[in-house]
């Protein structure tokens, strides 16, 4: 069934319905066959797209940047230093100016509050790109990809490492409790996502019959696990905390040990990326060697598995993102 979701922002994944939602994912795989098939799309015909990014990006950009071409419309990227946000002129103000300019805007920022603020005076429909609290779009193609390998999201178990109280815990928790997911957290109780949120996923999973769980314990926490989710453990605006956070997270590293403790032959990895998984890029090495450490979150073995889906999952920003700015924005 298609839904109307013209004018829409997408802040949180909190804004929409499990039905929208699942909208949204199929729209994305009709998306993606059609890419496939080589067939370009008009949907977003004279549309221009302002993406704002105060953090740096690969697969976002990329997504939003591809998703907008293939379906005719134009995007422009806005760096920090390209545009006065929040600097020489408030939130509001470069809102309402690229609202009179732009149809559609994506950021990607540090306070969640300025998204809401941009969305709430741009009149035109604003998407998350991440902040410090959120990330809903990678959470679109978290979900294609495991639907893609267990061909639904109800009652699988969704088990994500690391630090529990990030954007990507916090997404994956609410995208959860809405589609009904397993979700647990093996966390630190130091990184335990906030009780607040926890409370409103709860709230949310009664109507999805979806749970919640958290714990401290890697070895309990993956049994059964159709899907093990791990992301950096120090997440860009935090980079100081090394140190601390290789201390308290180094037992919660992926390695095929917590792989064989699932139990299950076909579980699945993931990770948003970028990921540190081996030394070969310059600051891994730098931080790596700081900290006397040979890799972080995910061990080598286990990124290259044939369990990792990483790769998939990257891809399908491109389709997801595309789907919410065809229907949010598009002339289907
Ligand atoms: N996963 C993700 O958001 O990647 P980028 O930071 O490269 O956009
Ligand atoms: N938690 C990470 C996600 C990157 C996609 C960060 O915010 O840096």
């Amino acid at each position: 069934m298609a839904f109307n979701l013209k004018g829409r922002s997408l802040l949180t994944l909190q804004d929409f319905s499990q039905e929208e939602i699942s909208y949204l994912l199929t729209l994305s795989k009709d998306l993606k066959d059609k890419k496939r098939a080589g067939i370009k799309g008009d949907t977003l015909q004279g549309k221009n797209i302002a993406l704002i990014f105060e953090k740096p990006s690969t697969r976002t950009r990329c997504a939003f940047s591809v998703g907008a071409k293939d379906e005719g419309g134009y995007p422009e990227y806005l760096g920090k230093n390209d545009i006065q946000l929040g600097k020489k002129e408030t939130v509001a103000d470069t809102a309402r100016v690229l609202g009179r300019m732009y149809d559609g805007i994506e950021f990607r920022g540090y306070k969640h509050q300025t998204v809401e603020i941009l969305a709430e005076y741009a009149g035109v429909p604003v998407w998350n790109g991440l902040t410090d609290q959120y990330h809903p779009t990678q959470i679109l193609a978290d979900f294609l990809t495991i639907q893609e390998n267990f061909g639904g999201l109800q009652e699988r178990k969704l088990v994500y490492v690391g630090d529990g109280r990030n954007n990507m815990a916090n997404s994956l928790m609410m995208g959860s409790a809405i589609m009904g997911l397993n979700y647990t957290i093996i966390a630190p109780r130091e990184l335990w996502p906030d009780d607040a949120l926890v409370k409103k996923a709860n709230l949310l999973a009664r109507d999805s019959k979806a749970t919640i769980d958290i714990t401290d314990d890697p070895v309990s926490g993956v049994k059964d696990a159709d899907a093990i989710y791990t992301d950096v453990w120090v997440s860009m605006g935090e980079e100081e905390k090394f140190a601390e956070r290789i201390a308290l997270l180094k037992p919660y590293q992926v390695d095929m040990e917590m792989i064989v403790n699932t139990d299950n032959e076909d579980v699945i990895f993931l990770h948003c990326l970028p990921a540190y998984h081996n030394t070969e890029t310059d600051n891994g090495q730098k931080i790596f060697a700081e900290h006397g450490v040979k890799e972080m979150e995910v061990t080598d073995r286990v990124f290259e598995s044939k369990h990792s889906k990483v790769f998939d999952q990257a891809e399908n920003r491109m389709h997801t993102i595309k789907a919410v700015m065809v229907a949010t924005l598009g002339n289907q």
